[in-house]
């Protein structure tokens, strides 16, 4: 985490289909709260997506990437256009920047607004509100692996889990440290999210690891559960949580449930970060790029919204995220009809606008 310096620097991709708009709302909303809270702020804007891929053929360049490390933050619409097959663009992209920056902590509260419905029967904001911290370089994420005798009946594919004991390492200290920050009233707790029944290698490395770090945070309890267990547990008792930490894939699997029991895609945020005094972070909405609602007024901002708030929270700004997180649970609760797409009783630069008037 860095401490608040002179200008914030804000790299803005919008992307694709709706993200252009959702991350315009997000930008209305920081200025807004920069004015009251005398943050000075710089937006430059990257042409970065599908559209210009499928007219240019390229995806980020070089130059793009030697200009974004000059950023200590990028907000990110969506990427992914219906023109280009799946797995492109996120991999020449999302992928790319993650790991180009080392983005190494994929940072995804999991809170309940007010006024959101939850699929999950009697339960309210208070019962829903926890983090998941997912490590966001390794894994089955690294593209290590191959195939031969490709198409034949013969077919032979490997796909590697790579874990390193540094990577491990710097992502549970990273989630101990939040939760040390977080300071659940309900008391301060860790769950390793992982499958050592099985994983007997590599998960063995992260628990070993898990439980080394304990010690220095012994005002911090911990818990452990298995991948499968933990998603019984997260629909039917999301109060036990405070902050999971888990590694790439079991966390990008558990945070899309997690995302659904907090109100959905339209809701639900996410901070690829590299906490290093100088790293590059990267905010996003969870949700895609929605095409068909492209232009139409008619998308949920509160995701991108989120995200700037958790950028500045990151950012130290500490103050002005929560002002935005407030005005947020205010609109939710108040104002809104629904999180679904034009279905919200506002449109889509209306909510930006309450959100700016509620600050
Ligand atoms: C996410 C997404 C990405 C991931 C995809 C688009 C590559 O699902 O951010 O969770 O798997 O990490
Ligand atoms: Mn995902």
């Amino acid at each position: 985490m860095t401490t608040p310096n002179n200008k914030l620097k804000i790299a803005v991709i919008g992307g694709d289909g709706t993200g252009p708009e959702v991350v315009d709302e997000a930008v209305k909303v920081l200025k807004a709260v920069g004015q009251l809270e005398k943050i000075e702020m710089q937006f430059d804007y990257f042409a970065i997506g599908g559209d210009r891929y499928l007219k240019t053929g390229k995806t980020v360049t070089d130059e793009e990437i030697t200009q974004l490390r000059g950023y200590s933050s990028i907000l990110l619409g969506a990427i992914g256009h219906p023109d280009v097959a799946p797995g492109i663009l996120e991999k020449a992209i999302l992928l790319r920047l993650r790991f180009e920056f080392d983005q190494y902590i994929n940072l995804r509260p999991v809170k309940l607004f007010p006024g959101v419905e939850t699929p999950l029967k009697d339960k309210k904001p208070e019962d829903i509100d926890f983090v998941v911290v997912r490590e966001n370089t390794e894994d089955l994420y690294t593209g290590i692996g191959g195939c031969m005798k490709k198409g034949t009946p013969d077919e032979v594919a490997t796909q590697t889990a790579v874990y390193t004991r540094k990577g491990t390492e710097r992502c549970i200290r990273w989630a101990f440290e939040y939760t040390r920050k977080r300071n659940n009233p309900k008391g301060k707790m860790l769950t390793l999210v992982a499958k050592t029944n099985v994983l007997t290698f590599g998960h063995d490395l992260w628990q070993r690891t898990f439980q080394e770090i304990a010690h220095e945070f012994p005002d911090v309890k911990t818990d452990y559960n298995n991948v499968d267990a933990c998603c019984m547990w997260m629909v039917k008792n999301p109060e036990y949580y405070d902050v999971i930490v888990t590694t790439n894939m079991f966390g990008d699997i558990i945070t899309d449930l997690a995302g659904m029991l907090q109100g959905g895609m339209g809701v639900a945020a996410g901070g690829n970060i590299n906490p290093e005094p100088n790293g590059c972070s990267m905010y996003e909405p969870m949700g895609g790029s929605a095409p068909k609602y492209t232009g139409k007024n008619v998308i949920n901002p509160i995701a991108a919204v989120s995200a700037a708030a958790l950028l500045l929270e990151q950012e130290g700004y500490t103050l002005a995220a929560q002002r935005i997180i407030k005005s947020i649970m205010f609109i939710t609760g108040h104002k809104m009809k629904s999180q679904a797409a034009g279905k919200m009783g506002y449109g889509t630069r209306e909510i930006g606008d309450l959100l700016c008037e509620n600050l």
